[in-house]
């Protein structure tokens, strides 16, 4: 008899890394049921747990999330129910249908006073509204008792279909002669095709047959190789757009300090990952930030 194919609940499904893991779910033979508002509000309790156990997932993907960050400092409430709260009611589902969860989680849940790549037992200290809401996301999963879950923290997320650093910078570059970007921020840009990749790399190395060994379930750093200021990202994005003649106007990108351009919630100043955990758990391979920037500019084109 066949195998039936594995089933995904992918959860905040319109949104912009969701549409890299369902486009790779597919490809991976999983059957993927989409979730968002207005129809499916994960705050709604009683409907999270009915749906989930009426669908009987074996993996459920949380990629909904209140991601306003600035936002968030003055809809605390809200970010706190949808960041923190919801997520406790996916662990709830996750265990009564014995689903893997895996959730996406943010560099913003640590200070940025580091001046190494953050690893995974780092103590978080967030410093805004939004970094404590999601914090408070993982605490809910490794408080409620299951076992089979993985948080992923990224940073610096662009792709398809969603507000970002990438196509901002491409708007402002084609209206304006100058622009002035924060250079004393630090992180890595996360292409979310690559993301999507690493969601998927790690469940595999729980659902193909393994050698005995410790669990690798757990809390994993992810985010594309190298790193670079806010500033250096926006000059290699103009830098790539002007290769690929898109409509450019600036002629000057100027350096600026994160007191010029105050935005109500802070930024960590250091953000960058240590993916050691990731590439050993699954020996595969991350592209580079730059790579893969090239690669979403040629293919945006076609989007
Ligand atoms: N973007 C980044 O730079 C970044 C960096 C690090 C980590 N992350 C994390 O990565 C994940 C994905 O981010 P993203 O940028 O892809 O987010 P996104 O594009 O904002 O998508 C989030 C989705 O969640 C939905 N949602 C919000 N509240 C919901 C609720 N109560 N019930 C059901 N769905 C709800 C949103 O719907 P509406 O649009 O209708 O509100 C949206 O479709 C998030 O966990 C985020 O915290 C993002």
């Amino acid at each position: 008899m066949e195998k039936a194919q594995p089933k995904i609940a992918l959860l905040g499904a319109s949104g912009m890394l969701a549409r890299k893991v369902r486009e790779k779910a597919l490809a991976t033979g999983y059957i993927v049921t989409l979730y968002d508002l207005p129809d499916f509000d994960m705050t709604d309790r009683a409907k999270v747990l009915q749906e989930l156990t009426r669908l009987q997932p074996d993996v459920i993907i949380n990629c909904a999330a209140f991601t306003n960050v600035d936002g968030a400092e003055t809809q605390q409430d809200l970010a706190m129910v949808v960041n923190g709260t919801a997520v406790g009611y996916l662990t709830e589902a996750a265990l009564a249908v014995d689903a893997i969860l895996v959730h996406v989680s943010t560099d913003y849940v640590f200070d940025g006073q580091k001046k190494s790549p953050y690893v995974e037992g780092d103590a978080p200290n967030p410093k805004s509204a939004y970094g404590r809401t999601k914090l408070a996301g993982e605490q809910a999963i490794i408080q409620s008792g299951l076992d089979k879950y993985f948080i992923v923290r990224t940073s610096w997320l662009y792709g398809p279909g969603g507000n970002n650093f990438v196509e901002t910078i491409l708007r402002l570059a084609a209206e304006r002669e100058e622009l002035r970007i924060i250079h004393d921020q630090v992180g890595s840009p996360t292409f979310t095709g690559d993301l999507a990749d690493a969601i998927f790399s790690l469940l595999e190395s729980v659902t193909s047959p393994q050698p005995p060994g410790p669990s690798l379930y757990g809390t994993y750093h992810f985010a594309n190789e190298g790193s670079c200021s806010w500033y250096e990202f926006a000059c290699e994005i103009v830098t790539l757009a002007k290769k690929q003649a898109l409509p450019i106007k600036s002629q000057r990108l100027l350096p600026i300090r994160t007191e010029e351009y105050p935005l109500p919630a802070p930024r960590p100043a250091y953000s960058v990952f240590s993916k050691e955990k990731y590439l050993v758990a699954t020996g595969a391979e991350i592209p580079g930030w730059k790579d893969s920037l090239v690669n979403y500019l040629k293919s945006r084109n076609n989007l």
